[in-house]
């Protein structure tokens, strides 16, 4: 690097996930530049496949954001979910409980509407970014170093904002005393199957059954994401397609598990659960969103409205930062996004107790009953479930 090389700009992102474009987007929008680096191609980060359910408040978002048009005229808006409990199903009607709704639309196309966006804007962002490295956290000037191309670059900017998932650089450039931590990982993980089948489900079905958890969702009209709870030790090359369906149909129940026949996987991933926070969010200029500050586990459906919530509340503080040279949002930041993430984590956790077979524990199938039957016959508990789901307001 010849001195004097180095870039400039106001906020460096680490991470184009729904994070870090989200981010980068909210602040073209009030004039503040970023550069986003990102370790893999932009193919790569397009192709990804995770979450489908959004809160209002995160179709909010994304609406203020300027990139819903599509999410506005594709998105399946869901009035409620169900619930089905060793073959019985109970419908948990969202709208008439709380008067809210979400929507499903698969994080592939947020992301894919983001880097529309984002080249439509003309803001930098640079793909297959390798060898990230974070300096002066703690100074009044970070600065981040990369390789692209095989060649080593520099930007300094006044704020990094970590938004690299949860095994990015970002958590690991901060002293680990600096942190608290809070993690729990779950004995199991979820297989999840994507095929072009219209859904035999109108709404999704959430199933707990003597075999395991499995999960009736959807992408479009003519595209289903199912997932069956699974031992991390049963590798994804033994589960065919048949097998997949045959143990999806043993879960959810005769209707729908009858409907479906056994369409081709056109994507198939396990991903492990586990609940993961830490404290504060910030370091210095350093500020962590999204996956890279806490990870919830997928029954909750909050992973990506928390990462929202997030990258919202960081592009407000920047925004006052910008205008008024105020600090306070700053500083402000972590304790605003955890309150809401504290939350969502208890409310996943709850999720994940009651719908899943825990193997290594034999008094879980009784609770579970319990606590199933009580939520079936009370609507306050059914309408405290829905408040959770749908989620807080944002904007
Ligand atoms: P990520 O999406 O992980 O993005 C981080 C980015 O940083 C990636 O592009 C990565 O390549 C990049 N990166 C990593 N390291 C570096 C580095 N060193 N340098 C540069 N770049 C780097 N959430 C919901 O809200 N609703 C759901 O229905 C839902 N369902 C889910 C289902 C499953 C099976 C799973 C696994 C997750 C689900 N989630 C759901 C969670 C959701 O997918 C995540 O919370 C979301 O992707 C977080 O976004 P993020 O941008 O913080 O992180
Ligand atoms: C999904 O469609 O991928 C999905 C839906 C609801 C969840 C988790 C994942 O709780």
């Amino acid at each position: 690097m010849t001195p004097g090389a180095r870039a400039r700009t106001q906020i460096v992102i680490v991470g184009a996930g729904p994070a870090g474009l989200l981010l980068g987007q909210l602040l073209h929008n009030e004039g503040i530049d970023a550069i986003i680096l990102e370790r893999r191609s932009a193919d790569y980060v397009r192709g990804r496949i995770r979450a489908g359910v959004l809160e209002q408040g995160t179709v909010d978002v994304l609406a203020r954001a300027g990139v819903a048009t599509r999410l506005e005229s594709e998105g399946l808006v869901h009035e409620g979910f169900e619930i089905c409990f060793r073959g019985r199903r109970h419908r948990i009607p969202l709208k008439t409980l709380v008067g809210k709704t979400v929507t499903v639309y698969g994080q592939t196309e947020v992301t894919r509407d983001l880097m529309e966006a984002r080249v439509a804007c003309g803001a930098e962002t640079i793909y297959e970014a390798d060898d990230v490295e974070l300096h002066d956290l703690d100074g009044s000037s970070p600065w981040v170093s990369y390789r692209h191309a095989g060649v080593a670059r520099e930007i300094a900017c006044d704020f990094i904002a970590g938004c690299d998932g949860h095994h990015g650089v970002s958590r690991r450039s901060i002293p680990a005393d600096a942190l608290k931590t809070q993690e729990r990982i779950y004995p199991f993980g979820w297989l999840g199957v994507l095929a072009d089948v219209p859904p035999p489900w109108h709404e999704l079905i959430y199933a707990n059954s003597e075999r395991g958890f499995a999960l009736a969702s959807m992408r479009s009209p003519t595209r289903v994401r199912c997932y069956v709870q699974c031992a991390l030790d049963d590798p994804i090359g033994n589960w065919s397609d048949a097998r997949f369906w045959d143990e999806f149909r043993r879960r959810i129940g005769a209707g729908p598990g009858d409907q479906i026949g056994a369409p081709a996987s056109i994507e198939k991933s396990v991903a492990a659960l586990r609940s993961f926070v830490v404290e504060p969010m910030r370091y210095g200029g350093l500020f962590l969103a999204g996956d890279a500050a806490h990870i919830v586990p997928p029954t909750g459906a909050k992973g990506l409205n928390l990462a929202v919530s997030d990258v919202f509340y960081l592009h407000e503080a920047l925004r006052d930062f910008y205008r008024e040279r105020s600090q306070r949002p700053l500083d402000e930041y972590s304790a605003r996004c955890l309150r809401r993430i504290r939350k969502a984590e208890r409310f996943s956790w709850w999720m994940t107790r009651q719908l899943h077979h825990f193997p290594d524990d034999p008094q879980s199938a009784r609770m579970q009953e319990r606590a199933l039957e009580h939520l079936f016959d009370s609507d306050v508990a059914q309408a405290s479930l829905a408040e959770n789901y749908v989620g807080l307001p944002l904007v």
